[in-house]
């Protein structure tokens, strides 16, 4: 695997060590994930603090930092004969540790002995650390919120190194988008779509660092299903991003007509999103709110619609109370990193949120992942988008909520519309942000062009 140079997880574990002054810190590996039987496993994928802090990208490997003593022990095992007979012999621990400055390395059943009460750990996302850890505490986990705090105080500004990752990432993705854009044809599945994705994966020797949306149903905000045939006037909607070696990810979205050629609603609909898209991407910079990004999109979205027909009245006042989340019913963007929503396993409200930004529960901005003011070298998404979905028009209906808003009439006849989202990474500069890699279009006109290449050969 790529790798930052030794001296980078020295330098990280100190800086943690610094923040935390005292105590023990237990860093948990993954373990594969069978599928139905122990040996057939998910692809395996690594925690990505641990990958943060000590580089290794191996199953069965866990890790204590001793902060009083400034010493990091790994715990794991080198292959046995049999091991080596199924998968293969690897480079020695020792070696391999060696190269993330780690040189005490003991077997995995030392590990037990060097558990003490008290220690730091962050909080499990899967059973499988959860499990551990009621054995290994007898109790039900407690994270710490210190080592939480101070984890998150470190990945959440990206060093030159990580930004040269994303870039690469973002980059590659770029390619995939592209392609799938280019082998867009009629009565193709969806599924063919994400055929030419994990071409374009495997090429590169990246793995997609989600399921990918690709879909006509593009108002399903995570739908992962891929058997529609594409047809005269469906809009597909492809969120995928690559997953490079180290780790790092990308998270584009583009919705292109099927056809080729956007019809005139759809066009409308689509520089919507476009311009408030361009609206935030204007806006953000150090300092700004990503809570007030995330309404001044809104503010355009909701003009957008008013000129569509679908929207009425007062745009500040529609936003104000809700009535933009009948179309646009989740958050504008989020932290990305080494996971696609970068450290969301150790609590969005830690990640995403700090004073005087409280979580909401309203629906829509209980959904905005990144409220807080943004800051140099924070890497994020934004992704506006407008989603018809017709059961959400029938019970607002029903319930007569946004009636001051909202030209249901209207919007009925075009209940089956769909969804767009437009979705570009950045890092936050000095001054504003910058989009990674080469620029992917988001012009309507360029998009229908990609897609007019059509390159798939039967
Ligand atoms: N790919 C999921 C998201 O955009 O947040
Ligand atoms: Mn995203
Ligand atoms: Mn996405």
């Amino acid at each position: 695997m790529m790798k930052a140079p030794t001296a980078v997880y020295k330098e990280r574990r100190q800086r943690l060590c610094d923040k935390l002054g005292t105590g023990k810190i237990l860093f948990l590996g993954n373990n594969h994930s069978p599928r139905n039987f122990k040996s057939n496993y998910y692809p395996f994928r690594q925690d990505s603090s641990f990958l943060y802090y000590f580089g290794l990208d191996l199953p069965n490997l866990n890790a204590i930092i001793d902060v009083d003593n400034h010493a990091a022990y790994l715990f794991g095992d080198n292959p046995t004969i049999d091991d080596i007979v199924w998968i293969g012999d690897q480079e020695n621990l020792e070696s391999m540790a060696s190269k993330v400055g780690v040189d005490k390395v003991l077997s995995s059943s030392e590990l037990d002995n060097h558990l003490s009460d008290g220690m730091h750990y962050l909080p499990p996302y899967t059973y499988d650390h959860t499990l551990r850890l009621r054995q290994y505490f007898k109790q039900e986990p407690a994270a710490s919120l210190e080592l939480i705090h101070a984890v998150i105080e470190q990945r959440s500004y990206k060093s030159d190194f990580e930004l040269a990752q994303l870039e690469k990432a973002v980059e590659y993705s770029t390619v995939m988008h592209t392609r799938v854009m280019q082998h867009c044809k009629l009565g193709l599945k969806e599924s063919d779509l994400v055929g030419i994705a994990n071409q374009v994966a495997y090429e590169h020797e990246t793995v997609l660092a989600y399921q990918p949306i690709l879909t006509t149903q593009g108002q399903i905000l995570h739908t992962n299903e891929y058997h529609h045939v594409l047809e005269e006037g469906d809009l597909v909607l492809f969120d995928g991003g690559l997953e490079v070696k180290s780790g790092y990810c990308a998270d584009l979205t583009r919705t292109f007509p099927a056809s080729g050629k956007f019809t005139p609603l759809q066009k409308e609909v689509y520089n919507t999103v476009a311009t408030a898209l361009e609206k935030a991407v204007n806006l953000a910079g150090p300092g700004v709110a990503f809570q007030e990004l995330h309404l001044a999109s809104a503010r355009m979205l909701v003009e957008g619609m008013k000129a569509i027909g679908w929207m009425k009245g007062n745009t500040e006042d529609a936003v104000t109370t809700g009535a933009h989340t009948m179309f646009f019913q989740c958050g504008l963007g989020h932290m990305l990193g080494l996971d696609v929503h970068d450290m969301e396993n150790l609590g969005e409200q830690y990640v995403g949120y700090a004073p005087p930004h409280i979580k909401s529960t309203e629906f829509g901005l209980k959904s905005l992942r990144l409220a807080k003011a943004l800051e140099p070298n924070n890497c994020i998404t934004i992704e506006p988008g407008i989603y018809v979905i017709p059961q959400l028009i029938d019970k607002f209906r029903a319930e007569g909520k946004f009636m001051e808003f909202i030209n249901y009439n209207k919007l009925e006849a075009n209940r089956n519309f769909g969804g767009i989202r437009i979705e570009d990474n950045f890092v936050v500069t000095k001054d504003g942000v910058r989009n990674f890699g080469p620029q992917l279009p988001t012009q309507a006109e360029q998009i229908e062009n990609l897609v007019q290449e059509s390159l798939y050969q039967v």
